[in-house]
């Protein structure tokens, strides 16, 4: 078991994919860490479908062109077992899929074989959860949704630089976050006790297979867009930045102190999510 108990939930969900499960089966026991859903009619195709929809809303949203991506690598950071990849590798030249569950990245192996483009697809295992194991400037879009929020502060801002480092001049980052809303006041107490309760030597381990439970504690951290760029700005990273802009929820608009970063509300986006969009020198 990982040392840190925000790996905890992504862990009991990878050992679960491993059990000799159908595609389908590890959809429906494990699918729901992933997209929300239940159910025992759900498909491995059902699943990706939703992908595959999120990944077009958001390339259109954040301008990145189809014909583009065609000839382009993006790196999907928190890949999972490939329910957006699938569709990545449909559209993109290359795709690499990063996650820090080994047994994930077989399994999106597996999606991707069915309902993708394998031979486009390279998978990185981010043993440290922090760090990508990708040369400087080999990608040309790096993406990343509803993965840095389950990540260590620290860990979080460090896969942001990353971002950055690996990826080439003239390219985009685009990556998702989630900060505070009102009623974190509860949640934010009770995501430490429940990852307190996950060290639990028996418990823990039933805990963090359940749905409610794993969705309270499995948020390891709320990161604000001043922190996020200025963490960035704080690095040589932000050297390369030609264009930053912020993206929230139209129902919950976000601050920014440094007045170079746009600031724009984004339709469909969650009122506790944001998203960091840059544009590289
Ligand atoms: C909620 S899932 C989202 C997966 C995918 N983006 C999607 O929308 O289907 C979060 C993913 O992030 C991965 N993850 C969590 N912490 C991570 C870290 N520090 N580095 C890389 N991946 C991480 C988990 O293993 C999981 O696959």
């Amino acid at each position: 078991m990982a040392k840190r108990t925000q790996f905890v939930p992504w862990k009991t969900a990878g050992n679960k994919t491993e059990s000799g499960l159908t595609a389908d089966d590890v959809v429906r026991t494990t699918g729901w860490v992933f997209n929300n859903e239940t159910g025992t009619a759900l498909t491995l195709g059902d699943f990706v479908a939703t992908g595959e929809k999120e990944v077009r809303r958001y390339m259109r949203q954040f301008e990145l062109p189809l014909e583009n991506l065609a000839t382009q690598t993006l790196l999907e950071i928190g890949s999972g077992i490939g329910r957006m990849t699938a569709a990545f590798t449909n559209l993109c030249g290359q795709v690499v899929a990063a996650d820090i569950d080994a047994a994930f990245l077989e399994r999106c192996r597996e999606t991707v074989a069915k309902h993708g483009r394998p031979e486009r697809l390279r998978t990185v295992h981010v043993a440290d959860g922090r760090s990508l194991a990708i040369s400087d400037k080999s990608v040309d879009v790096a993406f990343s949704y509803i993965t840095l929020q389950h990540c260590e502060r620290t860990d979080a801002l460090s896969l942001t630089n990353e971002a950055v480092r690996v990826t080439s001049d003239g390219g985009r980052v685009v990556l998702n976050y989630r900060s505070w809303v009102p009623l974190d006041v509860l949640l934010v107490p009770l995501g430490m006790l429940m990852r307190a309760l996950w060290k639990l030597p028996r418990a823990g381990k039933v805990l963090a297979s359940m749905r409610w439970t794993t969705r309270l504690g499995w948020q390891a951290n709320r990161l604000g867009p001043d922190e996020v760029i200025g963490s960035l700005k704080s690095s040589s990273a932000w050297s390369r930045v030609a264009k930053a802009s912020v993206h929230h929820s139209p129902r919950l608009a976000r601050k920014v102190k440094y007045a170079e970063v746009a600031v724009a509300p984004l339709k469909r986006v969650n009122r506790s999510h944001w998203w960091l969009s840059l544009e590289l020198k």
